[in-house]
């Protein structure tokens, strides 16, 4: 693909750039990610798409240079992130309407995609230099214990992920971590990234509202922290490597 001269970066992370193409938004990879990820994403996203979510319309997978690039068509509004440090004073709202999303994204099914458990299992190997044998050996039991569900899961639904339209319709991008499985761990993702973000009170009360309009427990969303936090030290999370260590830690929930 042929990116504009004029086009401006959204984000620049470690192995990608996002850039806004004026009407459309080209996810640019770096050489180290490997293109197998990459076509994956763009699949999650069209599988999402054909379950009924409202997403950002696929235009091109390809090479741009030597970079394989996603290119989606732009989605006109403003991120729930946005809206949230803008507007704090309609946090509250901003959360609740977080959550009511994310429960109607785990209403839908998709079967063809990949298993939760199985891409949890594939991380926490990953993380396995990281954490002890014991630890290694504990969340591998937890997260087989865990209720095999087969919810449409985003993996990373975090308030920059939304994109809010004039109109209040919203969309939801970035489907790179998405699977079918247990509705908990996607919950637990997202408080881990409120807490990482600096938002502790919002990320408490998020999990509050979450469990009772789920109906479940605190506890049972919280059996999933260790399980999430080491996925996420497989990431790679360099800047936030002790505080992910110490959710690993944590096995005994009241
Ligand atoms: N089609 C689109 N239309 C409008 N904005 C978009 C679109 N795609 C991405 N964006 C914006 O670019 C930002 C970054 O894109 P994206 O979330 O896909 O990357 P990322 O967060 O770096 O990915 P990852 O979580 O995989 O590291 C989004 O938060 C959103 O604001
Ligand atoms: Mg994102």
């Amino acid at each position: 693909m042929q990116l504009p001269k004029d086009k401006k970066a959204i984000v620049t992370r470690h192995n990608k750039v996002v850039y806004d193409c004026g009407e459309s938004v080209a996810k640019v990879f770096n050489a180290t990610k490997p293109s197998s990820d990459i076509v994956n994403e763009a699949l999650n996203l069209t599988r999402a798409e054909q379950a009924g979510i409202d997403v950002p319309e696929l235009i091109e997978v390809s090479k741009s240079g030597n970079n394989w690039a996603i290119l989606t068509k732009k989605v006109e509004g403003k991120t729930l992130r946005q809206l949230m440090d803008e507007e704090p004073e309609k946090i509250e709202g901003y959360i609740k309407q977080l959550i009511e999303l994310e429960l109607s994204v785990h209403a839908h099914r998709a079967p063809l995609m990949n298993r939760q458990k199985d891409k949890y299992v594939r991380m926490i190997d990953d993380a396995s230099d990281i954490i002890t044998e014991a630890q290694h050996y504990e969340l591998l039991m937890r997260l087989d214990g865990m209720p095999n569900h087969t919810k449409l899961c985003h993996g990373d639904f975090v308030p920059s992920n939304i994109i809010v339209r004039e109109d209040e319709s919203v969309c939801i991008c970035d489907w790179a971590h998405a699977t079918q499985g247990n509705g908990g761990a996607d919950c637990a993702i997202t408080y881990l990234h409120l807490m990482l973000n600096g938002e502790q009170e919002i990320a408490e009360s998020y999990l509050r509202l979450y469990c009772e309009l789920q109906g479940c427990s605190v506890s049972y969303v919280q059996g999933w922290m260790s399980i999430v936090a080491a996925a996420e030290l497989a990431r790679g999370r360099v800047a936030e490597h002790d505080y992910l260590l110490s959710m690993v830690d944590v096995v005994d929930y009241v």
